[in-house]
């Protein structure tokens, strides 16, 4: 029979093995163990705390200067938890599972970001204790922060891409009315050498050049509004469109005696961007203009045909040319941006990308070209609401 000294000893090196176990244990993993009770006061820490912060060679060294962990915690990023939000919501922390992260700056002022975990537990009857886990996150949560960054820089790429886009498009669909306005002050400088000018020609040219620079100031808005995600629709004639450009292409569309037929019923009508539809429509007939310049008067009754067929939720509008059609070597690419064939002052080749995005990302719609009879045609199609 052991003695009752033996059966003590025996307990008690038992007991410390054990306890030199869970020490080895804890001192081996990686994460920093914190042992505290209800009143802060701090009952144990593993090892791998002092690798953090090698000044704190023991409890009694870190009791010394602080008061608690939280003191440790840094306080200049609102990611990261500092230590007023650890005490106010300590009940909280310990009670959920949401990630919570903290950033400390250690030795030779090294940034270490943490995630932290408090756990409760009761070791002895009815007392609680906390368990506070640190697990180190910094390789993580530096890629993590680089990736936003990343992110930022795409965002703000895709945004000056965009903003680029659009001063592009109105920049080319200014040219028209720019040439609409100095025709218009060249023949006025031209009566007032010949005829004179009367109180009619003024307000005629009070008139049009008003309406001239109205319209250039609608094409920023519409540009402004094609890029705003919560742009407005409306109901109108697809008749009344054409009707308003006439003024850009009139002078031009007469100086080359080309006659522009309109076939578009009166009646149809169609929920959309009405302004975005007119920058397409003056894109179109440009380019037949343009086709019809460069044949130097070798076509003999030049002309745009412009019509509407109605399906039950369909539209396709179609503008067909006889100016001699696209070489069927390049048709391919003119919806690419910048591909012109024209010389540089004449064309930046832009406005059939232009008319192609305006179609079918923001309209809902198709927009082809296609070589027919002796010329070109486009076709147009579009759902008569866009919002279904
Ligand atoms: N009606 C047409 N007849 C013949 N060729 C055309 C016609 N429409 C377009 N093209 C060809 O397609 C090319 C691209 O047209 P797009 O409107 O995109 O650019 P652009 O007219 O050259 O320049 P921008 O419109 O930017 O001033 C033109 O350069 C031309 O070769
Ligand atoms: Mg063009």
């Amino acid at each position: 029979m052991k003695s009752f000294e033996k059966e003590v000893f025996d307990v008690n090196r038992e007991l410390e093995k054990k306890n030199s176990y869970i020490a080895g244990i804890l001192d081996a993993t990686v994460n920093i163990i914190i042992l505290r009770d209800r009143n802060r006061k701090l009952l144990y820490i593993n090892k791998q705390f002092s690798k953090y912060f090698p000044n704190y060679k023991s409890i009694d060294e870190f009791d010394r200067e602080h008061d608690s962990i939280s003191e440790l915690f840094d306080t200049d990023d609102d990611a990261y938890i500092d230590a007023k939000y650890y005490h106010e919501n300590f009940d909280y922390i310990a009670s959920t599972e949401i990630e919570h992260k903290v950033k400390i700056t250690c030795r030779d002022n090294h940034t270490v970001f943490f995630k932290l975990t408090v756990t409760r537990s009761q070791l002895e009857s009815s007392k609680d204790y906390y368990v506070i886990i640190l697990a180190d996150i910094t390789k993580l949560e530096l890629e993590r922060r680089k990736n936003i960054q990343q992110e930022r820089i795409f965002q703000q790429q895709a945004k000056m891409a965009s903003m680029g886009e659009m001063i592009g498009n109105i920049a080319h669909q200014w040219r028209q009315p720019l040439n609409a306005l100095s025709s218009l002050t060249v023949l006025l400088g031209i009566k007032h050498r010949t005829k004179g000018i009367s109180d009619d020609d003024i307000l005629h040219f009070k008139v049009k050049s008003n309406y001239i620079i109205q319209n250039m100031s609608k094409t920023i808005d519409d540009f402004k509004n094609f890029f705003s995600p919560n742009k407005s629709k409306e109901r109108f004639m697809i008749r009344d469109t054409i009707d308003e450009i006439k003024i850009f292409i009139e002078n031009s569309y007469l100086e080359y005696q080309i006659e522009l037929v309109n076939r578009i019923d009166k009646n149809i009508e169609i929920v959309g961007y009405k302004n975005e539809l007119e920058q397409v429509f003056l894109n179109i007939l440009n380019n037949s203009k343009d086709a019809f310049q460069g044949l130097n008067g070798k076509v003999k009754d030049p002309r745009v045909t412009i019509d509407v067929f109605e399906f039950e939720d369909m539209i396709r509008i179609e503008i067909l040319d006889n100016a001699g059609g696209v070489d069927p070597k390049i048709i391919d690419r003119v919806f690419e941006p910048y591909f012109s064939t024209k010389f540089e002052s004449n064309g930046t080749g832009i406005g059939l990308y232009m008319s192609k995005m305006i179609i079918e990302e923001s309209m809902c719609g198709r927009l082809v070209l296609e070589n027919r009879d002796r010329g070109v045609v486009v076709i147009i199609q579009l759902p008569n609401d866009i919002s279904f």
